[in-house]
């Protein structure tokens, strides 16, 4: 049973306050947990609580923490740690705008690991049971734009999806080797930009087009003489660049309708070994995400911004034919269990789920267990770079290392 909450303001990997939070059980067992934030993130996500003010910018989180310690910390007390998450939503219901969302979750993480601690294990142990524990594949961001990247590019990532690895740590190895490359080559064009490392760790390259982005890092793959073993996943975030009824890609001065955008993607898949493409339409453009799936039957298409890890909104999707894919990211939730239900649900409606991380992390590495835990099949956490990056790969790579382990590759049905 929960004996204690605590909360205090730390910070992400942008400078930002976030929320950190501490969950003593009875038993002794301790939890503690850090949330991310997102920057380009979507209208219909659970809400983050920001004091507003003068400290930081107006970002400060004291509000958020007192309602770790206040309203949420009653709530739970002596409650069963498994029923937590049972407990949370009497404060306040999704998209928990009055304690904020980035206070649930804190909670609600730290409960979990709590949980975790108690009965001996690793979160992602806890969550997945007996058996070998499945590692996830991993989609690596290589060359970064959009909200990530001072819109250097319209698009915000180009990845790769090392699919013809035979393991974890050679899926980060390819990865690793084609990011190493795809700089050479952009130094080798003259970029001197190509040391600007962009929030998610990827390159910031300042390119001409957005197709030049993925020809550069088709580039990149076979330069590090994996053509063929490392295909491209896409993340266009349209959301950010669909302003007054028009998808601008302000780079190439082009005006897109929805129509045109999914020719373009379409083309871009044509040429280029793209196996997944994120957020190619606008968070509420249905009818769009409708012909892009409709056009891309062979193409694993995510839903981002358009699904929030939100139930019903999946369910809508599911219900038009819209997307195969969904992003699981636990803070557009709010929960621990509410995410979990997304992922379930997918899974029933023979949809892929990703569990991602924020373009703004901490060191904590909790949503790598979340991805074993929760056998995803796929995690994008950002760049071989940058240690709140690197901390969920390490993860993954400490699982391999020391667990019994099946890797969730090759990606068969794609390729
Ligand atoms: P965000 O970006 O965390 O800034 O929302 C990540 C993504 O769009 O996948
Ligand atoms: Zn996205």
């Amino acid at each position: 049973r929960v004996r204690e909450v605590r909360g205090w303001e730390a910070l992400d990997s942008r400078g930002r306050p976030t929320v950190a939070c501490r969950v003593l059980l009875d038993g002794g067992a301790v939890g503690l947990a850090t949330v991310p934030s997102g920057a380009s993130a979507g209208s219909h996500e659970a809400v983050e609580l920001r004091d507003g003010g003068a400290r930081y910018g107006g970002r400060g989180v004291r509000t958020a923490v007192s309602h770790v310690e206040g309203v949420l910390a009653a709530a739970v007390a002596g409650v069963d740690v498994a029923a937590v998450d049972d407990a949370l939503p009497s404060v306040a219901s999704p998209p928990y705008a009055s304690v904020g969302a980035n206070a649930v979750l804190a909670v609600s993480v730290a409960a979990a690991r709590a949980a975790a601690a108690d009965a001996g294990v690793s979160l992602a142990r806890h969550l997945t049971g007996a058996g070998p524990l499945l590692l996830p594949m991993p989609m690596v961001n290589v060359v970064s734009g959009g909200a990530h990247a001072g819109s250097a590019i319209d698009i915000q990532d180009v990845l790769v999806v090392p699919h013809a690895a035979g393991s974890f740590a050679e899926a980060i190895e390819w990865a690793s080797a084609v990011r190493a490359a795809t700089a050479r080559l952009a130094l080798d064009g003259g970029h001197d930009a190509a040391a600007l490392v962009a929030d998610e760790g990827g390159l910031g390259l300042r390119l001409p087009t957005n197709r030049a982005a993925l020809e550069l890092v088709v580039d990149g793959i076979e330069a590090a003489g994996l053509t063929g073993r490392v295909g491209l996943a896409l993340d266009l975030a349209a959301t950010e660049f669909f302003a007054d009824g028009a998808y601008q890609l302000r780079r190439e001065g082009r005006h897109l309708t929805a129509a045109e955008l999914v020719d373009e993607v379409a083309s871009w898949c044509v040429d280029y070994p793209v196996l997944s493409v994120e957020d190619p339409l606008a968070e509420d453009d249905w009818a769009g995400w409708a012909a892009v799936t409709a056009r891309l039957p062979g193409v694993q298409l995510v839903g981002d911004d358009l699904f929030v890890t939100d139930l019903s909104r999946l369910s809508r999707g599911v219900s038009a034919g819209v997307a195969n894919a969904v992003l699981v990211k636990p803070n557009q939730n709010g929960l621990v269990s509410g995410a979990a239900a997304v992922v379930a649900a997918a899974r029933s409606a023979g949809y892929r789920t990703i569990v991602s991380a924020r373009s703004g992390e901490t060191e904590d590495a909790w949503v790598a267990d979340l991805a074993v835990g929760w056998r995803a099949g796929q995690i994008k956490v950002g760049s071989t770079h940058r240690s709140e990056r690197t901390a969920k790969w390490n993860r993954l790579l400490e699982f391999e290392a020391l667990e019994d382990t099946t890797f969730a590759g090759p990606w068969e049905d794609v390729t």
